[in-house]
């Protein structure tokens, strides 16, 4: 897999990131030991760190049923080869994923509690019960961009980044973004779907070519990802940190800043799990300001 442009922009910036300590600017936050209280919308969260010394962790995804978190780091500074890891978000247990080679994406279908990674030869679903990944399909493709909802498990493979459906088995190409390099992609319960591509990052309704633009992007850049919480908000994770899309207002808000943000998801309580160039974080509401370490 060669993520040229990506690549490029991510050593460019790991070299300024070795040069700084991560900090979390903007967002008030207090040090009191281990811990940091970070407030977002008068609300206030203790940051705990679920694991340091990884390289770029990258597309993060939560089992909702096992809150199992699901993500990938890259093995080497300057090739793209990547491992699919999980951390179980109550016991902060980490381990490797065992069965795939060179896991790139993650996403899981909420219903029936199955995660799904992307890796350059094809997806792969991950199978509890033998506590591995097992091949699934689309075995000739270097998957790009992976996401699952009602049923349909939406992936774009490399280099084309062309957007493919599979329902039941079978295949197809996604008549809705036809023809388009879709970077990163999600669908909601109201049938939106969320995209970014090299100019922008648009909102659109499914079956409509009605694209709503909430970000000028130049080459795609600055934006690390897309998820949806469990109450059906889209964010959008940019180099600079968390953005709620706001759909009423058409407008993104800026709900938590970071100093070079890979990624972010929910838990199964709402609370947000995101990643910098070298660590993941979890935030949980804590009402008195005091660590509970
Ligand atoms: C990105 O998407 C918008 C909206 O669908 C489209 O108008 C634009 O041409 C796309 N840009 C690229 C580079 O594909």
């Amino acid at each position: 897999m060669i993520l040229q442009q990506l690549m490029l922009y991510i050593t460019m910036k790991l070299v300024i990131f070795l040069c700084l300590v991560a900090t979390i600017k903007g967002a008030a936050v207090s040090k009191e030991e281990n811990c940091e209280i970070i407030s977002i919308n008068g609300i206030n969260y203790e940051r705990e760190t679920l694991k340091t010394n990884l390289d770029r962790p990258y597309s993060l995804a939560v089992d909702y049923g096992t809150n199992m978190l699901y993500f990938s780091y890259s093995l080497k500074p300057t090739d793209d080869v990547f491992q699919s890891v999980k951390i179980n978000l109550y016991t902060k247990e980490y381990s490797e994923i065992e069965g795939i080679e060179n896991g790139f994406v993650q996403t899981v279908d909420q219903i029936n509690h199955i995660p799904y990674i992307g890796s350059s030869k094809g997806i792969y679903k991950y199978d509890y019960t033998k506590n591995k990944a097992i091949p699934f399909i689309a075995f000739d493709s270097d998957i790009w961009e992976i996401y699952y909802r009602n049923n349909v498990l939406y992936y774009s493979d490399f280099p084309a980044q062309f957007l493919y459906t599979i329902t039941n088995g079978e295949r197809i190409r996604f008549k809705d973004l036809d023809e388009m390099k879709i970077i990163h992609f999600l669908i909601d319960d109201n049938n939106v779907m969320f995209y970014t591509n090299a100019t922008g990052l648009y909102s659109q309704p499914k079956d409509s070519k009605d694209a709503y633009l909430y970000k000028e992007l130049e080459n795609g850049d600055k934006v690390r990802g897309l998820t949806i919480d469990i109450k059906g908000h889209v964010y959008a994770c940019f180099e600079d940190g968390i953005y709620k899309i706001n759909t009423g207002t058409g407008l993104l808000e800026h709900i938590l800043e970071i100093d070079d943000a890979f990624g972010v998801a929910f838990d199964n309580n709402n609370n947000i799990v995101y990643s910098d160039a070298t660590s993941v974080y979890h935030l949980k509401p804590n009402k008195d300001k005091n660590c509970s370490r």
